[in-house]
């Protein structure tokens, strides 16, 4: 029997003999790993633990936190503070920027995570999931305030996401491809297990909320039409659609079988750039899109190339497939 190679391991290698990580974000990712598991120890006690449900608290996006919300952002601050490889971090449940104490250490990392992404999932046991990016701070930068987050994603160190689905399963990339953990209960580690995870680049499955098609701007309803008219339209082929309304989820099957996912900006709140959060959700999931040979865009641009002006600022988001990404942007840039 193939021996089972943990992250621990993993991580270990990409940073002795690929030299793709130094040593503090290798320490980093195994601490983001054991909240994601303490994450999933939560998620999996449902009604029996005090998780389900509204907070009734209005977070700084102007949304109503769930319980779960509120758990799994301590639950990684609490985790991520005191080990020394930090200088601070960001989460879409907080206004603000959360510095490393100064009882603590202070390391050269940023950290940025959607602690729990899929809300309105929690209470109907369908997946949801955690997203994180990883970014340096500038060498010059002593006092670490909210500029200090504003790279653009191609500045990403890692990035990832856990869902916390049928089996809880860790999503990584430092930049050396795609691999996917499998988190073993029984042992309490996740194990590799997929590696050079690879995208298609031709699909017959997209994924975007129908509801809002009477919102949407020319383009998007264009390619969604086109895909509605099937074998009897201009591409030829009927197509399918999912949508699971946990981006986490939904990201997780493209990279598994292929497709596309948009949340593209609509008109029904015209003055924002999109529903999704560039620094917690775009930028991660499109650098882990195309490190596994497919694309994201905003419609017109490469999300990792965007310069963020704000820590909680929106985008449009189309990732997945490259040709039918590349089919999409296309239609916005011809328009
Ligand atoms: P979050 O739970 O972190 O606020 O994110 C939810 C996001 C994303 O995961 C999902 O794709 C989308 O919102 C669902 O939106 P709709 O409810 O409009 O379908
Ligand atoms: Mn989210
Ligand atoms: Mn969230």
């Amino acid at each position: 029997m193939s021996q089972k190679v943990s992250l621990s391991r993993y991580l270990v290698e990409e940073q002795r003999s690929k030299g793709m990580i130094p040593a503090q974000l290798r320490l980093l990712l195994e601490v983001v790993a054991r909240a994601c598991k303490s994450i999933s120890h939560a998620v999996n006690k449902g009604a029996l633990g005090d998780i389900m449900g509204s907070a009734d608290i209005e977070n700084v996006q102007g949304e109503i936190q769930k319980k779960l919300d509120i758990i799994a952002n301590e639950v990684l601050i609490e985790a991520n503070e005191w080990g020394g490889h930090l200088a601070a971090m960001a989460s879409e449940e907080m206004e603000t920027i959360h510095l490393v104490p100064n009882r603590y250490p202070q390391g050269e990392y940023l950290l940025m995570f959607d602690p729990l992404d899929g809300s309105s999932n929690i209470d109907v046991n369908v997946s949801i999931g955690t997203i994180f990016s990883v970014l340096k701070k500038a060498e010059d930068s002593d006092s670490i305030s909210e500029k200090d987050f504003l790279q653009p994603g191609l500045q990403q160190v890692a990035a990832g996401y856990c869902v916390y689905g049928p089996q809880t399963t860790l999503v990584l990339t430092v930049g050396d491809g795609v691999a996917m953990f499998t988190l073993d209960r029984e042992q309490g580690s996740f194990v590799l297990t997929q590696e050079n995870v690879k995208v298609p680049e031709d699909t017959k499955e997209f994924a975007i909320n129908m509801s809002n098609m009477r919102h949407w701007d020319a383009p998007v309803k264009r390619y969604v039409d086109e895909c509605l008219q099937g074998k009897d339209g201009v591409r030829g082929k009927d197509f399918n659609m999912r949508w699971i309304a946990s981006m986490v989820a939904d990201v997780h099957r493209i990279l598994t079988r292929g497709g596309v996912f948009m949340y593209p900006w609509d008109k029904r709140e015209p003055h924002k750039a999109g529903k999704l959060r560039l620094m917690y959700e775009a930028n991660p999931m499109s650098w882990l899109i195309e490190q596994a040979g497919g694309a994201a865009t905003n419609g017109r641009q490469r999300i990792l190339e965007l310069q963020p002006s704000q820590l909680h600022e929106r985008v449009s988001v189309i990732l997945g497939s490259k040709n039918e990404v590349e089919r999409i942007t296309r239609y916005h840039l011809e328009k």
